[in-house]
């Protein structure tokens, strides 16, 4: 297995540009399964997610090729409809192949995720919403069991906004009878780029960027050509390891405009953030480096992401007095905080509570961590950075699953940083 190492304390400058959204390109590439023939969907990230749904995609019968940075993928054929648990257990996105196999094909099998290190992570809305699309739905030996003839439209209603609740929902409406309203939908960035793509395909979606999505259902659909959007979580996370290194620089090929929270958060801590069209700059307004204590709690889009959440903890470690996090999305959200103790931080929890006692820019020291999820590794890096000494990352694997060439990107920006063999 590998290990990251980091030697931190160097101020990271320069340009960074990111890549296409892990939680754009996993449901693009799921509402391909819709129907046959040849799509191409451009800016994939190649990460460990998006393989591990082409080996599902390949599995289910679908002929995918990658050139560059797009993937041609031809689902003229699909074999079977079944998601199996070998599949599912490593990506729980992977239940968004359940609308669009359950739409196309009348029926479909697909594992049912497991909790996971952040959450118990139900998915009872997406299988409510089938069934009241009028589907036959079932929860048999671990596996999702969905049967409809046609699905027929209906008005849904979310307790929370659920991002791939309303994915799952959006694409099986597509080819719906009848007219499908799904109300207090999610707002991300990312259910947009799928609208986007399902309008591209002939579906009748009205409401994007609201949270009430009206879907015509249509009778058939094409496939089509479509971009993914910017990482805004990747562009968030280098935004973060910037500033926690007292560096400036330019985060590039980004939606300023879908980190409106974290942009105001990082000005609020003292930090200038300049948006350009596709650009973020972030720099120091004066000679002196220090940051204030800022509060955060996550929200639904557009309110504070729960993605960029432990990431700025590794920053409000750095600020002069205290900062306070309330996780409102997910019940164990706060994995990293136990190693970043191991850092230095200091760092209190009560339930979805956190209080963190920021200690200055110099705050932490490095040592052996453990990665235990996506977004808490990432913490982690940004901590390692930040700190004076070497840090050693445990576990990296994780970060694999959503940070695209992460080791040349941060070397691009001067830091020194290489993976290891444990
Ligand atoms: N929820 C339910 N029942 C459901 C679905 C969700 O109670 O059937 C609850 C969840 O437990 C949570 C809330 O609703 O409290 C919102 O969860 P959501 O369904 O929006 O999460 P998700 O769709 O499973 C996506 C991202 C996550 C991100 C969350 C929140 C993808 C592939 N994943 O997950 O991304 O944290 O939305 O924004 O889009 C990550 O990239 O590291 C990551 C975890």
């Amino acid at each position: 297995m590998e290990k990251l190492v980091i030697e931190g304390g160097i101020p990271l400058q320069g340009e960074v540009k990111i890549s296409g959204a892990k939680n754009a390109a996993l449901p693009l590439m799921a509402a391909t399964l819709l129907c046959a023939g040849k799509h191409i969907l451009r800016n994939v990230p190649d990460l460990r997610d998006t393989r591990t749904l082409i080996r599902l995609l390949e599995n289910l019968g679908a002929v995918v090729e990658r050139k560059g940075d797009s993937l041609h993928i031809d689902t003229t054929v699909l074999e079977h409809g079944e998601a199996s648990y070998q599949l599912v257990k490593t990506m729980r996105a992977s239940v968004l192949v359940l609308g669009p196999l359950l739409a196309r094909l009348g029926k479909t099998r697909v594992s049912l995720p497991g909790g996971c290190a952040i959450g118990e992570r139900p998915v009872n809305f997406h299988t409510d919403g089938l069934r009241q699309l009028g589907a036959v739905c079932t929860i048999k030996e671990g596996y999702i069991e969905a049967e409809a003839e046609r699905l027929h439209g209906a008005t849904i209603y979310f307790d929370i906004p659920s991002v791939t609740g309303t994915e799952n929902l959006l694409m099986a409406a597509t080819l719906a009878k009848g007219m499908t309203v799904l109300k207090n939908a999610a707002r991300e960035p990312e259910v947009g780029n799928l609208v986007d793509m399902l309008n591209a395909m002939g579906a009748k979606i009205s409401g994007c960027g609201t949270d009430v999505l009206t879907i015509e259902g249509v009778a058939a659909l094409h496939p089509a050509d479509c971009r993914i959007i910017a990482d805004r979580i990747e562009a968030g996370t280098y935004l973060l390891a910037i500033a926690a290194t007292g560096g400036s620089g330019r985060v590039t090929g980004c939606c300023p405009a879908d980190l409106p929270s974290l942009v105001e958060k990082l000005r609020y801590a003292g930090l200038k953030i300049t948006e350009e069209a596709d650009t973020l700059a972030i720099s120091w307004p004066g000679q002196q480096q220090t940051l204030l204590g800022v509060d955060i709690k996550t929200a639904p889009f557009p309110g504070y992401p729960t993605d960029l959440q432990a990431q700025f903890m590794a920053l409000m470690t750095l600020c002069d007095g205290q900062s306070t996090v309330h996780e409102t999305i997910f019940e164990n959200r706060f994995m990293h905080v136990a190693e970043l103790r191991r850092m230095g931080a200091k760092i209190k929890v009560d339930g979805r509570f956190a209080v963190v006692s920021g200690q200055g820019m110099t705050g932490l020291r490095g040592a052996p961590v453990m990665a235990t999820d996506l977004r808490a590794s990432s913490s982690l890096v940004i901590a390692g950075l930040a700190a004076t000494g070497r840090t050693d990352i445990s576990r990296i694997y994780h970060l694999e699953r959503g940070y695209e060439n992460l080791v040349e990107k941060l070397t691009g920006l001067g830091a020194r940083v290489w993976k290891e063999q444990e």
